[in-house]
């Protein structure tokens, strides 16, 4: 496994495994990886013959009172837990390696969908910044295939859909949350709760969970939407939003659509908890 800091290294490796053929495999991180992020690499290793791992916090896609500074950058122990994985080439740029102009966008990619909602509202500009990142980070590295978590189910969407209207030959694999043993979805924002708080954040997957079920019991979505921030907002967190979507586009749903997601992010602290539930809801009889 190779480290490298240069685009135009990276680009030399990935030309010469290209020349014999070889299937490319991408997944971009920001770094503090946990089993979530090693879980991606795994779920690539069928799909490629290379895989590609780009540890880059990046600044773009962070608000202006948003934790970039203090994001936790782990590298050694990040490549000590990519090297028995198979990992090829670990990407781990310089901001001005990046952005070698500064961080301000000049050129941007800016969804005209998806992004006014959940974490797009609360976070103005994040989805700009991230859907530019990555496409530069696909131009990079031409990846065949690359994997994304369904941990964060709105960026998903994003990349499917920037992916589609901009043309980019990449194939894009949502992969399952990788949880804890309490069913708390595993980020590298646990980090920042304390031993107190870490025992409440279960609430958040447990919550959604039944908020599902309330769903599945034919409760009106605007009903379930109320009951579930009353839920968390009672049990010590403090509901940033929480939205029940269908899964297709994110729009609100018809009471024709079955497919659906609850969206929901909560702070705990100065954590900012971020989880997601998919529901099938059975067709009426
Ligand atoms: P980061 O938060 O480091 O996440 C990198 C990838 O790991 C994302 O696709 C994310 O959804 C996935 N991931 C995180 N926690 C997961 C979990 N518990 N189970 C499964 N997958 C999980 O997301 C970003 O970085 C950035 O926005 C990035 C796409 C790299 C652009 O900067």
């Amino acid at each position: 496994m190779e480290t490298v800091h240069r685009i135009d290294e990276l680009r030399a490796r990935i030309a010469a495994w290209r020349k014999q053929g070889e299937r490319i495999g991408f997944v971009p991180t920001m770094g503090n990886l946990h089993r979530g992020h090693l879980a991606l690499v795994e779920r690539l290793k069928s799909e490629a013959d290379r895989i590609v791992v780009s540890i880059f916090v990046n600044p773009t896609q962070f608000g202006a009172n948003e934790d970039f500074d203090g994001y936790p950058r782990t590298l050694e122990a990040d490549l000590a837990n990519l090297a028995p994985l198979g990992v090829d080439a670990v990407f781990a740029p310089s901001v001005a390696e990046m952005y070698p102009d500064g961080p301000q966008l000049r050129t941007k990619v800016e969804l005209a969908t998806l992004t006014d909602m959940a974490c797009g509202a609360s976070r103005p500009g994040h989805f700009t910044g991230v859907a530019t990142v990555v496409s530069k980070l696909f131009n990079i590295v031409q990846p065949d295939v690359a994997a994304f978590g369904k941990k964060d189910y709105q960026q998903v969407k994003v990349i499917e859909r920037m992916v589609r209207d901009l043309d980019i030959p990449v194939r894009i694999v949502p992969v399952d949350t990788l949880r804890e043993a309490d069913g708390l979805a595993m980020s590298s924002r646990n980090g920042y709760l304390s031993a107190e708080e870490r025992a409440i954040a279960p609430l958040l997957a447990r919550t959604l969970a039944a908020a599902a079920e309330r769903l599945q019991q034919g409760e009106a979505p605007a009903a379930v939407e109320a009951w579930t921030r009353q839920t968390l907002d009672e049990g010590g967190m403090r509901t940033d939003y929480v939205t029940i979507r269908r899964q297709s586009d994110l729009a609100e749903p018809t009471a024709r659509d079955r497919d659906l997601v609850i969206l929901a992010a909560a702070w705990l602290g100065r954590a900012r908890l971020l989880d997601n539930r998919e529901i099938t809801l059975n067709a009426l009889s």
